[in-house]
């Protein structure tokens, strides 16, 4: 398959070294498109092999597979070139948050589009991406792409798009919810007197044992958090505190917030 990756940032970047890594794409059948001319040399450098060009000199005729990698903020000025076009055959993949099939559709006059919602894990291969497709797609095109998505991680198929904004704001931002918990636990490790770098250790090797005692037991997390709060005890304090301040809530709410952001983008 031939592949060309509109818009060579974190994660245009991050998806092309992983169909590399599996050997799904040869170096010589990836093209890599940046905006400027001065980032070709670099990113040449990350790619050998690869051809590595800036928007206004590509040609992307030949790639079956053309990956819309911009912010969603650039699209319509990328969309207005006019001298990009697809030929009929070839599928577009968006990774754009918040751009409809339907406004990719209408914009870039192509049918074939695919839109996608990875996450930044991707980059260690590690990502969750959920996606969908427009009608016309052959099961056959759905699967090339499916097998390229899994190499950044796990793919979901959903067949209703709007549930995409759902996933935006459920796994495409939630790796930042996770850091900020992340770094409200380790300054509060600050405060109780414990040295920063202790602190972030002690605090990411808990993340990473919580996560795998939730991905290897058949409790559920209300008594896995039982499990941890004994009658009267220091966890019990507190979880008494999050619930007194709602926490709960208010990250539901936020996430909620997230998701009407990304239906306010679309429109
Ligand atoms: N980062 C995430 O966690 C995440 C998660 C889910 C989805 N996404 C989606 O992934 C897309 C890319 O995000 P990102 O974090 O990778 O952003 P990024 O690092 O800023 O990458 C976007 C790249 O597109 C380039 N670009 C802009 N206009 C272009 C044009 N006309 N031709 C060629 N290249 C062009 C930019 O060039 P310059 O370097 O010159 O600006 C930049 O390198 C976004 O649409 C975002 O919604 C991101």
């Amino acid at each position: 398959m031939k592949v060309a990756v509109l818009g060579a940032g974190k994660m245009g970047m991050s998806f092309s070294q992983s169909f590399l890594k599996y050997e799904l794409v040869k170096p010589g059948n990836l093209q890599l498109i940046t905006r400027n001319r001065s980032k070709v040399e670099e990113v040449s450098a990350m790619f050998p092999g690869a051809l590595v060009s800036a928007f206004d000199e590509s040609e992307i005729e030949q790639a079956d597979l053309v990956i819309i990698a911009v912010k969603p903020q650039d699209f319509a000025n990328l969309a207005s070139d006019t001298t990009l076009r697809f030929q009929e055959n070839q599928m577009l993949l968006s990774i754009m948050a918040g751009i409809k099939i339907e406004q990719i559709q209408q914009l870039l006059h192509h049918q074939k589009v695919v839109r996608a919602m990875p996450n930044s894990p991707t980059l260690l291969g590690m990502g969750i991406t959920g996606y969908t497709a427009a009608e016309g797609i052959s099961f056959n095109e759905l699967m090339s792409i499916e097998r390229l998505l899994n190499s950044t991680g796990r793919s979901v198929y959903l067949e209703d798009e709007n549930l995409l904004d759902g996933v935006t704001a459920l796994s495409g931002s939630g790796p930042a919810y996770f850091y900020y918990i992340v770094d409200a636990m380790i300054k509060a490790g600050i405060k109780m007197g414990i040295d920063e770098n202790l602190s972030k250790l002690f605090v990411k090797q808990t993340m990473l044992g919580a996560y795998h005692l939730i991905n290897n037991s058949d409790k559920s997390l209300e008594a896995l958090i039982k499990d941890v709060a004994s009658k009267g005890g220091t966890t019990e304090a507190a979880l008494r505190t999050f619930d007194d301040e709602h926490l709960k809530e208010i990250l539901q709410k936020g996430i909620l917030n997230a998701e009407s952001r990304s239906k306010e983008l679309s429109r």
